[in-house]
């Protein structure tokens, strides 16, 4: 290795060449095709498999996710930091009470900074503009860990666990999946992916409540594409026959002062409770992704019941955030030869033996 002296390095650029060639971001499933998401959850099943035996390859190794949460978190915070440690690499959290987010220098800024110390960023936003400003900036990848209009992460994990689940005989595009409930962050990229895979897909809640035309617009082109079907009713006999019923918070925050209407419109009907797992048939499984209010959009019987794979669910954010760091991230940077560590080691010891 040639001496490098400081005033020889002015020369060039100080930028350190991190950058991913085919930067992605993951801001939402419906940016990807169904066969890189397959690849995703083909990932998924890997580490999954390597995990239960303890040996998971260091595939993050030197590597950080920096985390911003603008919003609490107990899933998507713990399964990010976890998903870090178990690859080798480390999750760093930034709180906006932390760092500077869209005030004293702009989101774009803050995204190209971030992107020269960390590998990924993970950001928990109130609004998807904020999240969509860090990637404008950031050449690492950004995930997007839920935002008011989305939560692909959150997806990630839902179909593999409906891939875990499946019925005998089924394939994922056989499933029938229904959500009822609030047109949430959810529920729209459930309804996004589970079209994208080819399923029967049913959005059941109060008109007041349906998706907007932008989501039912992607996810009328995905039927189109992928071969599934849609409907968006408030007529609750529709969950008949569906083998996934789906339920979220009837309010989220920002949305505490409707909280009383929002609950007296949705209650007792849309309540996935015992009389709605009958409603379903006895095939029907249930799943939330959790925080739920138990006793509001579900009742305590269903969530602990043996239809219930809310845990399995839980347990796959963990799943899918190993994917999603690897799978965004394996392309960065070649793993360097034993022989380019010894000459930087030789280097920086032979300075250190001139001090
Ligand atoms: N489902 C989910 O995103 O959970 P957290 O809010 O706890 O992260």
């Amino acid at each position: 290795m040639k001496d490098v002296t400081f005033e020889a390095a002015l020369t060039s650029s100080t930028a350190t060449e991190l950058n991913k060639p085919t930067l992605r971001h993951f801001l939402k499933t419906q940016d990807f095709t169904r066969a890189e998401l397959q690849e995703i959850l083909d990932l998924m099943l890997l580490l999954k498999n390597a995990r239960r035996a303890n040996a998971v390859p260091q595939l993050f190794a030197g590597k950080t996710v920096g985390m911003i949460f603008e919003q609490p978190s107990t899933r998507t915070r713990v399964s990010f930091e976890a998903a870090a440690t178990i690859l080798g690499g480390h999750a760093q959290f930034l709180s906006p009470t932390d760092i500077h987010l869209g005030s004293k220098e702009s989101l774009e800024d803050t995204g190209k900074v971030l992107s020269r110390m960390v590998d990924v960023i993970m950001a928990r936003v109130d609004v998807h503009s904020t999240v969509a400003g860090l990637a404008e900036g950031a050449s690492v990848p950004v995930i997007n860990g839920l935002c008011d209009w989305l939560h692909p992460t959150q997806m990630m994990a839902d179909i593999f666990t409906m891939f875990e689940h499946l019925p005998e005989g089924k394939k994922l595009d056989d499933l029938k999946v229904a959500f009822i409930g609030d047109a949430t962050n959810v529920s729209n990229e459930l309804a996004m992916i589970c079209t994208k895979f080819g399923m029967e897909y049913a959005h059941v809640g109060p008109k007041k409540y349906h998706m907007t035309e932008e989501i039912v617009g992607m996810v009328n082109d995905n039927c189109n594409e992928y071969g599934g079907s849609f409907v968006m009713t408030d007529d609750i006999n529709a969950v008949k026959g569906f083998d996934i019923l789906v339920a979220d918070s009837f309010y989220w925050f920002g949305q505490e002062a409707e909280k009383e209407e929002r609950l007296a419109t949705f209650m007792p009907e849309y309540v996935v409770d015992q009389r709605l797992m009958d409603l379903a048939g006895p095939q029907a499984i249930f799943m939330h992704c959790l925080p739920a209010n138990d006793q509001r959009e579900t009742t305590r019987d269903v969530m602990d019941g043996p239809r219930s794979v809310i845990m399995d669910e839980a347990e796959n954010r963990l799943t899918a955030q190993m994917a999603l760091l690897v799978y965004f991230t394996h392309k960065d940077i070649p793993a360097p030869t034993a022989e380019v560590v010894k000459a930087h080691e030789d280097g920086i010891t032979a300075f250190l033996g001139k001090l």
